[in-house]
């Protein structure tokens, strides 16, 4: 352990940064229109359940493994394995995922960027024209964009745990829930908004079938962060003393009710727009959603609020969305900078630098993947599809390698750290010494169901997905 390991100054800083990378466009956007699709209501009690028994606990775990090492998820791995070959090829997963992710987040953070500069300069109806997203993702814009996007990463990172990480959620996520209320209460007042949150909220149990309840636990994980090293790297900026237990718990409400209030925003102003709207319009890829159906929605605003008043709305839903993009983007970025401060020494300043090179390089290949170049936008083939190469690192590393590495920290947690130690980790502050029934459900559940469930989403995308 180093002496100058950098930490969180306090815990509602953690809590923050730790929500700020777990808010992020799967709640906004994501969440909302799987909610409508599939049984409102039900969706979110189905949901909620699988936040609370299944991803809390392997959220838990992936912190208690942070805290205990101090180190990085490769340094994690190693040291609490004594070197053992095999887990630390799970240490290298849990690394070289979250820099594949930043790979294709921050070719959707740009485009994000570039939506909300477009909507703030008065060109919302440029963006609600049908053909903008096509043009828009292979134009040339995109590479200021970039630029600013990355200054803003940097910034961020080279400020470190503390000033940097923890001060940028500290500003944007307080700022994000304080906008999306204002906004959703806006949102109610137009007429018909109603009607979108009763299709919302009511349950409509009729829709929930096998792979609406998958679908759930999928979106429950990517949308806490799990399975990518963050919560292993953001544990280990954890005091000795911090109560981890309570603090998971904060993170997991948080952002759950990010989700929930998300879907107050976004349903009621498809209803108000049109309320005869066919719902299966709500295109089931959270990122078309985004880009191709929601400025048509702000834009339907101007004939009550004016083309000023929609494109203030439109901004301010562009920048709630960029800032839950940005401390998501940090945090999957911090990943691979931690790994090579600790594991190679690099400065801050130095690893920054060399993986932002080679992020900008891949973010290029995965940006021309639309048809700049064909070579990346027919990349590869397989089920008897063509594939583009941001097509491929969303298959391989966000739908395939993330529970994965969710059966492994939970096999790794019970079998190689141990339950006692674990339990003492999640336990420290407490007398109980494990005798609480959370703790007692967390051991139980990390030990048993958790990882045969894991296993089993891990294999169904396998088969589904590549053959
Ligand atoms: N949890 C973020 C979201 O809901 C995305 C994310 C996934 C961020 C994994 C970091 C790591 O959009």
């Amino acid at each position: 352990m180093s002496a100058t390991r950098e930490q969180f100054g306090s815990r509602i800083g953690f809590i923050l940064a730790a929500a700020g990378s777990a808010v992020g466009i799967g709640n906004m956007v994501g969440f909302p229109v799987a909610a409508t699709k599939n049984g409102g209501g039900a969706f979110l009690l189905i949901y909620a359940i699988f936040v609370a028994f299944i991803c809390l606990p392997v959220m838990l775990a992936e912190m208690s493994v942070g805290r205990h090492s101090r180190k990085d998820p490769l340094g994690a791995y190693s040291t609490m394995s004594n070197n053992h070959n095999g887990w630390k090829v799970a240490g290298w997963l849990s690394i070289i995922t979250p820099f594949m992710i930043a790979v294709f987040y921050l070719v959707i953070t740009v485009w994000i960027f570039g939506y909300l500069y477009q909507s703030v300069t008065g060109n919302l109806d440029m963006l609600a024209a049908p053909d903008t997203f096509g043009s828009f993702i292979n134009g040339v814009d995109l590479i200021y964009y970039s630029l600013a996007v990355l200054a803003i990463i940097y910034l961020i990172l080279q400020g470190g745990v503390k000033r940097g990480i923890e001060k940028a959620a500290k500003i944007m996520m307080p700022a994000l829930f304080i906008m999306l209320v204002a906004l959703v209460i806006f949102v109610l007042t137009l007429d018909n908004a109603f009607e979108g949150v009763k299709y919302y909220v009511i349950p409509d149990f009729s829709k929930i079938n096998a792979s609406v309840v998958s679908a759930a636990l999928s979106q429950a994980f990517f949308s806490l962060s799990l399975g990518m090293g963050i919560m292993i790297t953001y544990g280990s900026y954890l005091d000795s003393k911090s109560d981890v237990a309570g603090s998971a718990k904060m993170v997991a409400l948080l952002d759950t009710a990010v989700a929930f209030i998300a879907g107050l925003l976004i349903l009621p102003a498809v209803f108000s727009f049109n309320p005869n709207i066919d719902t299966s319009e709500l295109s089931d890829s959270s990122v078309g959603m985004i880009f191709t159906f929601l400025p048509k929605i702000f834009l339907a605003l101007q004939t009550s609020i004016g083309y000023t008043g929609a494109s203030a709305v439109a901004s301010l839903f562009f920048v709630l969305v960029f800032f839950a993009a940005i401390t998501s983007m940090v945090s999957i970025f911090e990943v691979p900078v931690a790994a090579l401060m600790e594991e190679k020494k690099f400065k801050r300043r130095k690893a920054l630098g060399l993986l932002g090179l080679l992020l900008v390089v891949m973010g290029v290949m995965a940006a021309t993947s639309f048809g700049v170049a064909d070579f990346f936008t027919q990349f590869t083939q397989y089920a008897g599809q063509s594939k583009s190469f941001f097509d491929l690192i969303i298959d391989v590393f966000y739908d395939t390698i993330l529970p994965l590495n969710g059966l492994l920290i939970c096999i790794f947690v019970m079998y190689r750290w141990k339950k006692i130690n674990f339990t003492q980790e999640m336990d420290v502050n407490s007398q109980s010494q494990g005798n609480n029934w959370f703790i007692r459900y967390v051991n139980f559940s990390v030990s048993t169901f958790i990882p045969i469930i894991l296993l089993a989403v891990f294999v169904n995308t396998v088969a589904l997905k590549y053959f």
